[in-house]
């Protein structure tokens, strides 16, 4: 097959049939087609789109490039969440032992954080001696005892997707509906997971700003993971303000920890039970969502998802001494504040440039080569709606000898937008869509 005669099928909207993505991914992974190629491909998918039955052929071929995991002897459905990826979204690290606390069986597979959003490993990392890193056997006999395991992609995991992220995010190619739903889906289906809800952040923050193209691509997740026998639900939720009140990979595991502790922000809190709850519909550990919210927030309040949080960390070789002693997170030697221009209400908050200060104070990479320094993040004290007085405090920043300091406090100066209007606070979930009405 010729390679740039592919690549023009796609780039003039032609639809590629099997063999010829297969040839292409496959080329990829081999050596025989060329990155600079396979650049070119993934721009005209950008550019033109898949119709849903390519992009379900993309997602079976790069979920078949690696290991599948073989889960059918652990009992129960194997249920999960996937986020799209937003800015202070922790929702991981509460869920997966608040539903497992329910009984669920929560096989996780996560990743590093994507240009300006967060990744749940990274956030994992700075738990000392936490390790992701379990092999096939190790990740299965976890499940069976505790109930839920994060772990990371390896190299013969997906390596198709593995390989082509790594593309997309130095081609200004991540932010394309086909594209995203073969990534997520075919480490989801690869993983053994049998249920899924994917929360689709929507709003500045998310790689899907517009309602419309959120909706869009809940819709494609749906259909193209019920093809490939998944159940699955999408909840479409707010991403025009981070998620709770912290930014930044040690910070946002204090905030796991008070809500695990029956505090920490609403938001946090409550998406977190919405997304469990579809979680425990589909496993059938309850029989209504309604039923599932006060199971859940029931093993909030009563202390038995931070038991489980305990348990599961240690079973990673974390240290779950951090409960009790958060000194043992890594700390920022430094603060300074970023305070109210000017008094008003705040009318929006550019949410990318907030995730982008927190990479600038050194919280995520700007080249994938960098290492993360887990301390630095942001306190974010109010959010859309909120009143505020001239000099009052917005934003804490958490950093290490000013490093990026004034570039964060600029990108926090044009973010925040202050006005006169009185602006409602913005809604948490905005639409949930599962097969039967995607
Ligand atoms: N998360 C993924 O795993 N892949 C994407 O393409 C976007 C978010």
């Amino acid at each position: 097959m010729n390679v740039p005669e592919l690549i023009r099928k796609k780039r003039e909207g032609g639809v590629l049939a099997e063999d010829e993505i297969r040839h292409l991914i496959t080329g990829f992974l081999s050596g025989s087609v060329e990155a600079y190629q396979i650049s070119a491909f993934l721009m005209a998918v950008f550019f033109r789109g898949m119709e849903p039955s390519e992009a379900a052929t993309l997602t079976r071929i790069m979920m078949k490039s690696g290991r599948i995991y073989d889960l059918s002897s652990v009992p129960g459905i194997k249920t999960d969440k996937h986020s799209t990826g937003g800015v202070g979204d922790k929702v991981s690290l509460v869920l997966a032992p608040l539903v497992a606390a329910a009984g669920a069986v929560d096989p996780m597979v996560s990743g590093r954080a994507l240009g300006h959003t967060g990744g749940t490993l990274d956030k994992l990392d700075s738990i000392p001696g936490y390790r992701w890193d379990l092999t096939e056997e190790q990740f299965r006999r976890q499940l069976e005892k505790v109930g839920c395991a994060i772990i990371g992609q390896t190299d013969d995991f997906v390596p198709a997707d593995k390989r082509l992220y790594a593309m997309r995010d130095v081609t200004a190619t991540v932010e394309s509906i086909p594209l995203i739903c073969a990534s997520i889906l075919s480490k989801k289906a690869a993983s053994g997971a049998e249920a899924l809800v994917m929360d689709v952040k929507c709003g500045s923050g998310a790689f899907m700003a517009s309602e419309e193209d959120a909706l869009k691509l809940a819709r494609q997740l749906v259909s193209i993971g019920t093809e490939l026998g998944m159940k699955v639900s999408a909840l479409l939720t707010q991403m025009n303000q981070p998620l709770g009140t912290t930014v930044g990979n040690a910070l946002e595991i204090h905030e796991v920890l008070d809500v695990l502790e029956g505090k920490g922000p609403a938001d946090t809190r409550d998406v977190t039970v919405e997304l469990g709850a579809e979680m425990l519909v589909h496993a059938n550990l309850a029989a209504s969502h309604e039923e599932a919210r006060g199971k859940l927030n029931g093993l909030l309040d009563d202390g038995s998802a931070m038991a489980k949080f305990q348990e599961w960390v240690a079973a990673q070789k974390g240290d779950p001494r951090i409960v009790e002693n958060r000194a043992l997170l890594a700390d920022a030697p430094d603060r300074a504040g970023f305070d109210a221009p000017r008094a008003g209400v705040i009318q929006s908050m550019n949410t990318r440039a907030i995730g982008v200060a927190c990479n600038v104070l050194g919280g995520g990479r700007v080249v994938s080569s960098d290492t993360i320094d887990h301390a630095v993040g942001l306190e974010v004290h109010l959010k859309v709606g909120a009143e505020v007085k001239a000099g009052e405090r917005l934003v804490t920043l958490h950093h290490r000898g000013g490093k990026g300091l004034e570039e964060a406090r600029k990108l926090l100066a044009e973010a925040i937008v202050i006005g006169e209007e009185p602006v409602k606070p913005l809604e948490l979930v905005i639409a949930r869509l599962d097969a039967t009405t995607a």
